[in-house]
């Protein structure tokens, strides 16, 4: 299978995945990494791989419509089977999630659905969590809301600063993602109406 990753920082849960799409056994393969931001480092990294890049630069649209339909038109120039999220910091309109529903993942810094949106690790402090983690799901309509897939742990210590608790979550993001999407790639999950199927079970 195709996949297709966009980005928009440094990308090393990009880097994860390439190195992840070395293994011989690796199901898939990266054909593009797109990203919003022309300057962002993942896009070094792609070159560095070998991997043909783009970039559709919001900051040249007037509207989300316009940068969306933009962003899909490069998309399926590239007919990608898989399309993955991986610090991509753009919120989707319902066009484009509906025109990729089911082959769209993304990576979210939190233990879903608690700590949708932004600075996850701050806020998980101060509710005085005692786990914090990172979940991976399928985009659908609602912001961080789709069906999560898969999930890892990691314990917030008492002397935790939002940057150690980042550190500790971006590991288990660069181990986590790389197993989800080779599933996907095997077939193993999909997207059903409002369930996710995990080898032909309902999960
Ligand atoms: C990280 O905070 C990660 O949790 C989230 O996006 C940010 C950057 O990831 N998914 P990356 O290093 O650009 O992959």
């Amino acid at each position: 299978p195709k996949i297709l990753v966009l980005v928009s920082g440094s990308g090393t849960n990009l880097q994860a995945l390439i190195d992840a799409s070395r293994e011989r056994d690796f199901p898939g393969q990266i054909t593009a990494v797109g990203s919003n931001r022309p300057g962002a480092f993942a896009l070094e990294r792609a070159a560095q791989a070998n991997i043909e890049t783009f970039v559709v630069d919001h900051k040249n649209f007037d509207s989300r419509e316009e940068f969306d339909a933009a962003l899909m038109a490069e998309i399926r120039r590239h007919n990608p089977d898989l399309i993955v999220l991986a610090g991509f910091m753009r919120i989707l309109t319902t066009d484009f999630v509906r025109a990729f529903r089911g082959k769209m993942l993304n990576i979210h810094p939190s233990l879903l659905p608690r700590h949708t949106g932004l600075n996850t690790h701050h806020r998980a402090i101060e509710a005085g969590d005692d786990f914090h983690g990172v979940s991976v799901h399928f985009v659908t309509e609602e912001l961080d809301g789709g069906p999560v897939i898969a999930q890892a742990e990691v314990q917030v210590a008492p002397d935790d600063t939002p940057e150690s608790l980042a550190e500790k979550v971006l590991e288990k993001e660069h181990i986590l993602y790389p197993i989800v999407v080779r599933w996907f790639c095997e077939g193993r999950i999909q997207l059903g109406s409002d369930y996710i199927l995990f080898d032909g079970e309902i999960l």
